[in-house]
């Protein structure tokens, strides 16, 4: 499924636990030198929904965990509609460290490129390879692309079903920052959309 080297000691069978302590020290792209820490996968370790966004942002960065910031309160709200229990989902990153420049005294978020996501890709294909979810939902663009390739477009593609290799159902949705940063009028048709595909996957969970 990968292209990108493993690191060596990764395989199919290593556990979370592992993982986590393995990617805490992961320096195979150059984020790691300005972010705080690594931000790996939360969940249990037997979750069947697995929701993967693009990277941490400024709160998970500074707090350690995946979506606790302003993202992560639209993905609460979005999940509470949809009557899935975020405690019951394993929440990750395609890439495990912040990406950010200096904008004044704000920490302005930047895309990773394309050697960062695959320096990066080990880490959530070995997660998926340990809690094998019976859904993977991609959370946005990055997300998606990684995923499914580079020519996947989240504006034309989302809410549809696909099959990865190891038989795990895979989806893509809008990313809770795009509700975020979406013009006033579209807000709520973005959320809703997200709450939609959300529960869509939790069709496929029963
Ligand atoms: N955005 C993401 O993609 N992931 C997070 O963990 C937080 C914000």
């Amino acid at each position: 499924m990968s292209d990108s080297p493993r690191l060596p000691g990764l395989d199919g069978a290593t556990p979370l636990e592992e993982l986590r302590a393995f990617a805490e020290a992961c320096t195979a792209c150059a984020l790691y030198e300005h972010a705080t820490q690594t931000v790996f996968g939360e969940g249990p370790p037997d979750a069947s929904l697995m929701l993967m966004g693009e990277q941490p942002g400024d709160q998970e960065d500074r707090q350690g965990h995946p979506f606790v910031g302003p993202a992560g309160g639209v993905l609460d709200r979005a999940l509470d509609q949809a009557a899935i229990d975020r405690g019951s989902v394993y929440l990750t990153n395609a890439v495990k460290h912040f990406k950010w420049e200096p904008r004044g005294k704000v920490r302005l978020h930047k895309k990773p490129n394309v050697s960062e996501m695959a320096a990066c890709r080990q880490w959530w294909e070995a997660e998926l390879e340990a809690v094998r979810p019976k859904v993977l939902g991609c959370l946005g663009a990055t997300a998606a692309q990684a995923v499914f390739g580079a020519d996947f477009r989240v504006t034309k593609q989302r809410g549809q079903w696909f099959e990865l290799p190891s038989g795990v159902a895979a989806i893509a949705t809008i990313h809770p920052s795009a509700v975020l940063r979406a013009e006033d009028e579209l807000r709520d048709e973005f959320f809703d959309g997200l709450v939609r595909d959300l529960a869509l996957m939790a069709t496929r969970l029963d």
